[in-house]
């Protein structure tokens, strides 16, 4: 392996006022570690979600298209399923096009979309609110990772958990099953869920999702580095890393990588890093499920699966799942 001539560590005394101080704990730790690696959900700055959402508009990204349509397909089912007059709490901020085409069929007695970033939050909440009059909308401001205090008009209510997107597929399936436990939790027995799930597929169909012709997703890849320049002081040279995408068979995900490509040097915060040519910083996992991965994952976070929908060539798939009462016998 190549020795970098320069040791990581704080060369100067660290101080930056105005930044993030969990995402500047993240860096400077993730970069510090081998394999070096930054957790994927500081991809979304301002500039970020502007190119995810370009993202979900590229012909190689099935994910977002698909989805939608499956849930046109199944919205009227789930309505069904899961009854009348449930609370609808989505995991994330619902800024997406598929919460109305839910909450449209299931027409629920309020609507909480839970998100860490506030100001997101209530902007995409107000624009639900106008557009569904009378539903109630509670935001809540919270990290969904751990279990939730829901209020209590909401609290006694019937609950639907709703997590599209395939977010679950950026954690671990270690960390998946911790969310899905912590989202029974927060909803409670009798509660039920709709969660999509990419599904796994052809190599080359999977890694142009991730590796754009137009170049879409190197520049959301390398904007986290720009947000790094932007927000902490940073000094990497943007130029010097390329962006790569790989489908790992043993692990069922798509890795995004940023790769040097020549040997650089630069400073966050104070704080002076090196990487030798070729060098990588992992940036995301997108895990890919089969159906019974997806059955088996779902009935380790405490959740039995109801029902589920697909498209016609299997691309993605919506389940169904209900936290029903631990049985001791099987
Ligand atoms: C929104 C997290 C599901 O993993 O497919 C898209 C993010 N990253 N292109 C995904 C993403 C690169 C996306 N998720």
């Amino acid at each position: 392996m190549l020795k970098p001539e320069i040791e990581d560590g704080p060369a100067s005394h660290a101080r930056l006022s105005g930044a993030d101080p969990a995402f500047r704990a993240d860096v400077i730790a993730g970069l510090t570690r081998r394999p070096r690696a930054i957790p994927a959900r500081w991809f979304y700055d301002r500039r970020g979600s502007e190119l995810f959402e370009a993202i979900t508009d590229l012909p190689e990204y099935y994910p977002t298209r698909t989805e939608t349509a499956i849930l046109r397909e199944a919205s009227a089912d789930i309505a069904r399923l899961a009854g009348a007059g449930r609370a609808v709490i989505e995991f994330g901020s619902g800024s997406s096009t598929k919460t109305p085409i839910l909450l449209g069929a299931v027409r629920p007695c309020a609507y909480v979309p839970i998100d860490i970033s506030g100001e997101f939050l209530r902007e995409s909440s107000r624009v639900l609110a106008a557009a569904h009059p009378g539903l109630e909308v509670i935001p809540l401001e919270a990290d969904f990772m751990r279990p939730i205090t829901l209020p209590p008009r909401i609290a006694e209510r019937e609950k639907l958990g709703f997590f599209p997107g395939s977010t679950i597929g950026n954690m671990t399936p270690a960390m998946a099953i911790d969310l899905l436990r912590a989202m029974r939790a927060s909803l409670g027995e009798g509660a039920m869920l709709v969660i999509g799930m990419d599904r796994i597929k052809d190599v080359a169909v999977l890694e142009h999702a991730y590796d754009d012709a137009a170049g879409v997703t190197a520049a959301f890849n390398l904007n986290l580095l720009e947000r790094i320049n932007r927000e902490l002081d940073g000094t990497i040279p943007v130029d010097a890393f390329g962006h790569k995408a790989m489908w790992n068979d043993d692990r069922a995900r798509v890795e995004m990588h940023l790769k040097a490509k020549r040997a650089v040097d630069f400073a966050i915060d104070g704080y002076r890093f090196a990487m030798a040519a070729g060098e990588t910083i992992h940036t995301e996992n997108s895990h890919k499920y089969g159906a019974r991965d997806a059955r088996i994952l779902l009935r380790g976070g405490g959740w039995t699966p109801v029902a589920d929908w697909t498209d016609p060539e299997g691309l993605f798939a919506i389940y169904l799942a209900e936290a029903q009462a631990v049985r001791a016998a099987p």
